[in-house]
C-alpha cells in the first residue's frame, strides 16, 4: 500500500484515475471483510446516488480491534493524557480496548440499543468517548457525536433531527481551568426530546448531577452488571457496506446544521487508507492528533483511521495553553510523540507566547507534522517547521471537509515536495477540478476558481440525514455532475493547489465551521434585536473572527450590557464557540431595492477596507453605509 517516491505517487495517481474501481478494490483488499463486495462502485451525482463496495459485509470495529489481537495485542492503541498534568495518564492496549468496547457494547444492548438506532454522544475527551463510538459501531448503532462546546438547544436540535433514543454523556468535563456541566446541559436539552429513553452517564468530574429514575444510569454501574452477568465478548454486528456508520452535524450557508451521513465500508477504507498514506505511518510510531472527537478530524484521525491501521493514537483531554503554553510540547516530550497533527489556529496561538514555552522540551522524537482545518499562513507554517520540526519534519497541510470523510488534497509525508501554504496535490483516487461561475472546468495551471470534485471517493457523504434533497441542493446542484466543496482555490504553475477559503456564507473560526445565517438567527432571538448581518474578518489567532452588525433601536440598557446580553443569547442558542467577536450597533443594514443585504459591503467594512466599496448604486439608502463606516470597530 505504501507509496515509496514522488514518481511512484504519480504512477499510483494515474492508475487511480484511469481505473478507479481497480485501484480502490486493491486498497479495500487490505481490510477485513466478512464478505467481499459484488460491485466496487455505482454512482451518479444527479440524485446523488453513491454506493461503494455493494454487497460487502463488515464491521469497522473488527478492523480497528479484532484483527490486531493476534499481532498487536499488547501495543498501546490509545494513550490518554488528562487535562491536569498532575493526574495519571492512561494507556489502553489493543487487547484492553477490545475488552472495554465489548463490555460497553453489552451495556448498550442491556439498555435497549439495537442496530440502526441513533445514539447521541456528548462527552469530554476521555478514552470512554472513543470506546462509546466503537461500541455503537460494534452493535450497528449510528453515533451522532455533539462537540462539548455546543449548547443544550443545539444538542436538542440534533437529537430531534436524528430521533436518537439513547444519550451517552458524563457528569462533567475538564478543559483548562474550566469545568463544563455536561449532564446538566443534557438535562436541559432533553426537556424537548421525548424520543430519548436512556442516558448513560460516565463519572469524570463527580459534580452533583440529577439522575432521573428509569432514564439515567451510571456508566460504571452498568459495566459492573455486564461483569456480573459474566459476558466477556460482544459479537460484531454484520453490516452492509452502505449501512450508516455515523451522523455528524455541520454548518452550511443556510438553515440549521445538517447531519452528514457516512457509511460503514467506504468510510472505513478511506479513513484507514488516507491515515496510512498521508502520514506514512510506521509501526511503533506514536501519533498525536490534537483535535476533539466532536469534529470529523477526531472521528477519522483519532479513532477510526489510526486504529484501523494498528497505530498508537494519543488523545489529549485539555487545551494547548493550560497550565501553560508549553503543554503540547510537554506531551510530545513525555510520550516521545513522532507525529503531531494540529490546527493553524493552535499554532498561531502558541506562536504568540514566543519561544519560552519551548525551552527544555525535547522534541527530537518528532518526524512528521500535520495541519488541518483552515488555510495555514506562511508565518505559522515556518514557525511550525523551524521551531517544532527543527527543519527536518515534513508538514502535511491536509485539506478536506466533514463531508469528505478523510484527506483529499495533501502532501504525502516525506514524498511530496512541500510549498508553504499549499495543500499541494490530490491523494490517489481524488479528482479535483476548478470551475468558473458557470461551472465550466478551468484547464491548465496558474488559474483559480471554485473547487469541485468530479469523481466519487469511498469516504464521501452519502446523504444528509432525513433530507436527501438538501444534500443534492447543497453539494450537487450548483455545478452539474460535480461535488461542490464551497471553497475557492488556485492552482499554480506546478499544478499545486492552494485553498483560499470559503466562497459561501460559512465562516471558519479557529478551524470551526460556523454558518453566518445560524449566528444571525441566534442574534435575532435577542428581545431588542430587529435584524442583523454577520460576516467574517481576518483575525490574527482565529483565522477569522465573527463581526455582527446589529439593528437594535430599543435597547433598554447601555450598549455594552446589551452587547453582553447578545453574546449570552448566542451562547444559549448555539454555544460559546459562535459568540461574535465584535458587535456594531447600526440604525439599518445596507440593502438593495429588492431588500437583499449587501454583504460584500459589510465584509469590506469589517475587514477595515473602506476605500473601495465597489458599486453602491443599487443601494436603497446610501447614507446607511456612511454611518456604518464611521462606527466601524
Ligand atoms: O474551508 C475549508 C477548511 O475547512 C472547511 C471544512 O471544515 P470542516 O468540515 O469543519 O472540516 C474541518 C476539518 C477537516 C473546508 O471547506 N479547511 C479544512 N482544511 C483546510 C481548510 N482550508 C485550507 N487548508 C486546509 N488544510
Amino acid at each position: 500500500m505504501k507509496i515509496t517516491s514522488f514518481d511512484h505517487y504519480k504512477e499510483v495517481y494515474k492508475h487511480s484515475v484511469d481505473q478507479p474501481e481497480d485501484f480502490w478494490a486493491g486498497i479495500a483488499d487490505s481490510f477485513l471483510w466478512k464478505k467481499k463486495w459484488d460491485k466496487v462502485l455505482e454512482w451518479n451525482f444527479k440524485e446523488p446516488n453513491i454506493k461503494w463496495f455493494q454487497g460487502a459485509k463488515l464491521n469497522i470495529t473488527e478492523n480497528c480491534l479484532d484483527r490486531h489481537l493476534e499481532t498487536l495485542r499488547d501495543k498501546p492503541a490509545i494513550i490518554w493524557e488528562p487535562n491536569d498534568p498532575k493526574e495519571d495518564h492512561r494507556v489502553l492496549t489493543y487487547r484492553q480496548l477490545y475488552k472495554k468496547v465489548c463490555q460497553f457494547a453489552n451495556v448498550l444492548k442491556n439498555n435497549g440499543a439495537k442496530k440502526g438506532d441513533r445514539i447521541c454522544i456528548y462527552m469530554p475527551m476521555v478514552p470512554e468517548l472513543a470506546i462509546a463510538l466503537l461500541a455503537c459501531a460494534r452493535i450497528g448503532a449510528i453515533h451522532s457525536v455533539v462537540f462539548g462546546g455546543f449548547s443544550a438547544q443545539s444538542i436538542a436540535d440534533r437529537i430531534l433531527d436524528a430521533e436518537c433514543n439513547i444519550v451517552i454523556t458524563a457528569d462533567g468535563g475538564f478543559r483548562g481551568n474550566k469545568e463544563t456541566p455536561l449532564k446538566s446541559i443534557i438535562d436541559d436539552a432533553l426537556v424537548r426530546c421525548p424520543s430519548v429513553q436512556k442516558v448513560i452517564v460516565l463519572t469524570r468530574t463527580r459534580t452533583p448531577v440529577a439522575m432521573i429514575k428509569g432514564r439515567d444510569v451510571w456508566w460504571e454501574d452498568e459495566i459492573k452488571k455486564v461483569e456480573t452477568q459474566g459476558i466477556k465478548d460482544c459479537p460484531a454486528e454484520e453490516m452492509d457496506a452502505e449501512d450508516m456508520l455515523f451522523i455528524l452535524y455541520t454548518s452550511g450557508s443556510t438553515g440549521k446544521p445538517k447531519g452528514v451521513v457516512h457509511t460503514c465500508g467506504g468510510y472505513m477504507v478511506y479513513a484507514g487508507y488516507t491515515f496510512d498514506t498521508s502520514f506514512q505511518y510506521q509501526p511503533n510510531e506514536v501519533y498525536f492528533c490534537t483535535a476533539d472527537i466532536g469534529w470529523i478530524t477526531g472521528h477519522s484521525y483519532i479513532v477510526y483511521g489510526p486504529l484501523s491501521q494498528g497505530a498508537t493514537s494519543l488523545m489529549f483531554e485539555g487545551i494547548p495553553t493550560w497550565p501553560d503554553a508549553g503543554r503540547f510540547w510537554d506531551i510530545v516530550d513525555k510520550f516521545k510523540v513522532n507525529i503531531i497533527y494540529t490546527a493553524p489556529t493552535a499554532i498561531r496561538s502558541l506562536m504568540s507566547f514566543g519561544e519560552e514555552p519551548l525551552n527544555g522540551k525535547d522534541l527530537s522524537s518528532l518526524t512528521k507534522l500535520g495541519s488541518v482545518g483552515e488555510p495555514i499562513n506562511e508565518e505559522a507554517w515556518h514557525w511550525f517547521d523551524e521551531k517544532i520540526g527543527h527543519g527536518h519534519c515534513p508538514i502535511v497541510d491536509t485539506w478536506w471537509q466533514t463531508e469528505n470523510g478523510g484527506h483529499m488534497i495533501t502532501p504525502i509525508a516525506g514524498i511530496t515536495p512541500l510549498k508553504p501554504g499549499y495543500a499541494s496535490l490530490p491523494l490517489p483516487g481524488v479528482q479535483p477540478v476548478l470551475v468558473d461561475e458557470k461551472g465550466t472546468i478551468i484547464e491548465g495551471n496558474e488559474v483559480s476558481g471554485n473547487l469541485c470534485i468530479r469523481f466519487p471517493w469511498p469516504g464521501m457523504l452519502r446523504t444528509t440525514y432525513g433530507d436527501h434533497e438538501r444534500c443534492r441542493q447543497t453539494y450537487f446542484a450548483t455545478y452539474p455532475d460535480m461535488y461542490f466543496t464551497g471553497d475557492g482555490c488556485s492552482r499554480d504553475a506546478d499544478g499545486y493547489y492552494r485553498i483560499t477559503g470559503r466562497v459561501d456564507d460559512v465562516l471558519n473560526v479557529s478551524g470551526h465551521r460556523i454558518g453566518t445565517a445560524e449566528v444571525e438567527n441566534a442574534i435575532n432571538m435577542h428581545s431588542t434585536v430587529v435584524e442583523s448581518a454577520v460576516v467574517g474578518y481576518p483575525h490574527d489567532i482565529k483565522g477569522q473572527g465573527v463581526y455582527a452588525f446589529v439593528v437594535s433601536p430599543n435597547m433598554h440598557d447601555d450598549p455594552e450590557l446589551t452587547r453582553k446580553d447578545i453574546m449570552m443569547t448566542v451562547a444559549r442558542i448555539i454555544g460559546a464557540i459562535a459568540k461574535p467577536d465584535k458587535i456594531q450597533f447600526v440604525s439599518g443594514l445596507p440593502k438593495t431595492r429588492s431588500g437583499k443585504i449587501m454583504r460584500r459591503i459589510l465584509r469590506k467594512i469589517a475587514e477595515g477596507d473602506t476605500s473601495n466599496l465597489g458599486d453602491t448604486s443599487t443601494l436603497l439608502d446610501p447614507a446607511v453605509v456612511e454611518e456604518i463606516k464611521a462606527g466601524a470597530l
